[in-house]
């Protein structure tokens, strides 16, 4: 979340997002966009959340890569006007995850309009209120509205996509948690257990959705500039009292201190959930795989 401070610093100075010229957008270019192979060619995926961040930019990159996706989001205008954007092989539905019902009905709409479902990527999350980080006046109803929305949906996609998946012996069920699952940020605490969460939910059942012929795998992002990264740091720096003292410092100086950390763009995490949905991750099962430019592995270093 450190990093998070830089991306605040960054949308002030109205920095430009990355472009094919960087080094990193050449490696990319060459091995996912440039190229006419699509990786998801014939294949159905519903994605929560995709109205918006990181699940718009997989929604765009599955159906450059040959998929068609429904969008499932509770922005109604905004997840119609994503899927008239990408064109006929997007479509909007209304879902709100936190409703199972909804998520089951989100899956058979793929099943009635395409005749299968191979993908179905449980993205759609909140930040939850603020403070989370004051011990002795914990807010058990943000918790419970956390676990709801960020967590319970991810076994709900697991229960109705394997429903819809098992009678072929072929699907792959993703499941965005967060950097803040591996290492819990203070500040965001109650969202960091939704997240942990979340992995817990994907490596138990990695094993019974493989006796089914199908896989499940969970993403977890570093700070990525979203809409809703962008609302949530200025609401964690205003009302979290324990909040790091170089957050604070790095968002009040903003940067002047600062450091050489990476930003994620959506893209990047789209990328990784290309990879695992594609055919190429077909043994690659229960797995999280964290995109945060190796912050969780070097935090501790960091501290010192
Ligand atoms: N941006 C980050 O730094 C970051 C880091 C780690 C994890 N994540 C996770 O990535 C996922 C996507 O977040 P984002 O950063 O793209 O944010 P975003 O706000 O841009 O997108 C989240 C989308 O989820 C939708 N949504 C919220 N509640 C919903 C509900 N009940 N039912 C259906 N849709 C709902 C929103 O309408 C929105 O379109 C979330 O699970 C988030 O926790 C984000």
């Amino acid at each position: 979340m450190f990093r998070a401070a830089q991306l605040l610093r960054e949308t002030k100075r109205a920095v430009a997002p990355r472009t094919s010229s960087s080094p990193a957008g050449l490696i990319v270019s060459g091995f996912s966009t440039a190229s006419n192979f699509q990786r998801l060619a014939g294949k159905v995926a519903v994605i929560t959340g995709a109205a918006s961040g990181i699940g718009r930019a997989t929604a765009a990159e599955f159906v450059k890569n040959g998929a068609k996706v429904i969008i499932a989001d509770i922005q109604d205008d905004l997840g119609r006007s994503v899927a008239s954007e990408l064109g006929p092989d997007a479509a909007y539905t209304r879902c709100d995850v936190a409703d199972e019902a909804q998520v089951a009905a989100a899956v058979d709409l793929a099943v009635g309009r395409h005749g299968r479902l191979d993908i179905f990527y449980s993205n759609a999350g909140i930040g939850g209120r603020y403070p989370q980080d004051d011990a002795v006046s914990v807010d058990l109803d943000n918790f419970d509205g956390l676990m709801a929305v960020n967590a319970r949906p991810a076994l709900a996609a697991v229960k109705h996509a394997a429903r819809a998946m098992a009678p072929r012996r072929s699907g792959c069920i993703l499941c965005t948690a967060s950097g803040a699952g591996v290492v819990p940020i203070p500040a965001l605490a109650m969202y960091s257990v939704s997240k942990a969460t979340v992995i817990a939910i994907v490596r138990a059942m990695a094993e019974p959705l493989a006796r089914h012929g199908l896989r499940v795998n969970a993403i977890s992002p570093g700070p990525t500039r979203t809409p809703m990264l962008l609302r949530e740091i200025p609401l964690m720096a205003e009302q979290s009292p324990g909040l790091s003292g170089e957050l604070k410092r790095m968002v009040e100086d903003d940067g002047a201190a600062g450091d050489a950390a990476a930003v994620l763009e959506p893209e990047d995490i789209a990328r990784a959930a290309l990879y695992l949905a594609s055919d190429e991750a077909r043994f690659v099962n229960g797995h999280n795989v964290v995109v945060d430019a190796g912050y969780s592995v070097h935090k501790g270093a960091e501290a010192r």
